[in-house]
């Protein structure tokens, strides 16, 4: 039987609680599907970094790098100052494991309200490949003279033909694998950004040459805000970059209806990937069993088939979209008519063909 050592890292706000129902619908897939998942549970998050004044322990990364995938449920702490945790922890994970490709699926699921009027389910389902390890997100710049009248703040994007090119070829194959439209869409800002998207568009183009069964399409960022809305039924896969990406999928989440079902995968293809819902910690929600843990388990489904059971990947997406489909009433905090263990328990139950 395959075995799967996992680091579960629950973390902040609601976090705990999600991660709770992922990992519970994760032990009934492994059993149904016959392989085994160990979890190892870390402390990581606000509390640990109020309580040992450290965001990490020393060795940390090295140990989390042992295993075959990171489940993640939140990082962000109302009393801790904005930037320290998640860039000593997630984006630290991401850089250090590096993650280069942040997966974000968008997919509207029958049954799910999308704000968008008159669009189905056959019209949102694409995805975006975001670059993970560059861009702004690099902590490239500093100040001078802050605090002065005088001063000065540079954030600098950085854009290398390495990691541009691996992040193509990623969305390249992704995009022919899913074998939907066979089309990927490179979402820039060329008119402007002048040296960084010169070097991602002439890249994509020089790549895309290695994929001629794969369609080349361009839109720039901001068209791309007004198409996710007026026309998403166009786009198949889209790739961009780190900074975009982040703001992109935002919207992409609403779309599909929400952050209570938005999930996604910092992969690395060649070692240690970790899966997260897309929205923060919602610790106004923290304990009260009335988050939507569906985007958990959504990260979970993914994680599966990132190590290689697809099966178990597709019955466990299949089974949130038919619970949507019939009993899960909304997709928010408070209104799902079931409580956060509820909605585990349909998942679970429904997996186990209860
Ligand atoms: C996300 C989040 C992170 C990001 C933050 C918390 C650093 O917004 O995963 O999209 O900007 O990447
Ligand atoms: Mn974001």
């Amino acid at each position: 039987m395959k075995s799967y050592k996992i680091a579960v890292i629950p973390g902040d706000g609601s976090g705990p609680e999600m991660v709770r129902e992922g990992v519970k619908v994760l032990k009934v897939a492994a059993a149904r599907f016959a392989f085994s998942l160990d979890f190892t549970t870390f402390p990581f998050g606000g509390d640990y970094y109020l309580e040992k004044g450290e965001v990490l322990p020393y060795g940390a990364i090295e140990t989390l790098r042992q295993f075959d995938a990171i489940f993640l449920g939140a990082i962000g702490h109302p009393e801790v100052r904005p930037g320290i945790l998640e860039k000593g922890i997630l984006l630290r994970m991401r850089f250090e494991l590096d993650q280069y490709i942040n997966l974000r699926p968008v997919k509207l699921f029958p049954g799910i309200d999308t704000p968008i009027k008159d669009k189905e389910p056959a019209d949102i389902d694409f995805v975006v490949v975001r670059e993970n390890t560059e861009g702004l997100y690099a902590g490239s710049g500093g100040f001078l003279r802050r605090g002065t009248p005088h001063e000065v703040a540079v954030q600098e994007s950085i854009n290398t033909r390495f990691g541009v090119e691996r992040c193509l070829r990623y969305a390249f194959r992704y995009c022919r694998d899913r074998g939907k439209m066979n089309k990927l869409t490179l979402c820039g800002k060329t008119n402007v950004l002048t040296y960084a998207f010169d070097l991602w568009e002439r890249a994509f183009h020089e790549l895309g040459a290695e994929f001629p069964e794969v369609e080349r399409d361009y839109a720039h960022v901001d068209a791309i805000c007004m198409w996710m809305v007026k026309n998403p039924e166009q786009f198949d896969v889209i790739v961009t970059d780190n900074m975009f990406g982040d703001i992109i999928t935002d919207l992409g989440a609403m779309i599909q209806g929400g952050m209570g079902i938005a999930a996604s995968g910092n992969i690395n293809p060649e070692g240690t990937s970790m899966f997260e819902p897309i929205g923060g910690s919602a610790p106004r929600y923290a304990g009260r069993n009335m988050i939507n843990p569906l985007a958990s388990i959504c990260a979970g489904g993914m994680m599966l088939g990132h190590l290689g059971e697809k099966e178990a990947a597709s019955a466990l997406e299949r089974a949130v979209m038919d619970l949507c489909a019939t009993k899960i009433k909304s997709l928010a905090a408070g209104r799902m008519g079931y409580s956060t263990s509820e909605v585990g328990n349909l998942v679970a139950d429904y997996l186990c063909g209860r």
